[in-house]
């Protein structure tokens, strides 16, 4: 059976982490393998360096430390993880990959689309998804999700607004360039809706 690896990505509380549980239990459904996984996270050492990145204040890292450390945890889980599972004819679902250091790192934080994209060539070379499908929600409504559930790992959420637009925005333009491997959707639509959605457009 064909591998497929698929990425979702979006702004805060844009609902990715419903959807792809959705979706993984629908390929389960239909007999396919799958395997689900997140960043920073994924395996083992990455959530060890989730655990550090996403707690604290702000200004905890230094923006080029911070980046390091998404792609540290990102190696992790695509050396250990994604490949091995895509070579025995997995899909691999993942929630949030490389475009959302591009996002956050290289936009929001100003680092630069190309900087963030050098360290991963020199680190993953042209390692990328098939399909990333794209979440889109206004900061407002999905800061106000994000924010009732009970968690703690604050640190992006807590941002300010105009961070979170430029996330957004960031998000929409990467579509720009490679339209054939984005699928965009209005996140703010009824759950079962956005899933029928992805499975009609990944059909
Ligand atoms: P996630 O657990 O997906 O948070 P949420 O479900 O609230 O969207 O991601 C954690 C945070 O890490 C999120 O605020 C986005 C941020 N992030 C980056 O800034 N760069 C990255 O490369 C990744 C993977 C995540």
């Amino acid at each position: 059976m064909k591998s497929l690896f698929i990425t979702f990505e979006g702004g805060e509380g844009s609902g990715k982490t419903t959807q792809i549980k959705l979706l993984a239990e629908y390929f389960k459904n239909n007999g396919k393998k799958c395997l689900l996984g997140r960043e920073p996270g994924g395996s083992q050492g990455s959530e060890a360096i989730r655990d550090i990145i996403l707690n604290g204040s702000a200004d905890k890292w230094h923006d080029v430390t911070e980046l390091l450390l998404f792609q540290a945890a990102r190696v992790e889980h695509v050396e250990r993880v994604i490949k091995p599972a895509l070579a025995s004819g997995n899909i691999v679902l993942c929630d949030r990959f490389l475009d959302s250091s591009i996002v956050y790192q290289g936009i929001g934080k100003g680092l630069g689309v190309q900087y963030v994209e050098q360290i991963h060539q020199l680190t993953l070379g042209n390692f990328a998804p098939d399909f990333t499908i794209i979440l889109d929600i206004e900061p407002e409504k999905g800061l106000k999700r994000a924010k009732s559930r009970s968690h703690h790992e604050t640190r992006f959420e807590n941002m300010e607004l105009e961070f979170h637009k430029k996330v957004r925005e960031g998000f929409l333009s990467l579509t720009k360039n490679k339209p054939e491997r984005y699928i965009v959707l209005d996140a703010s639509g009824d759950i079962r809706d956005i899933h029928a959605t992805i499975i009609d457009k990944l059909g």
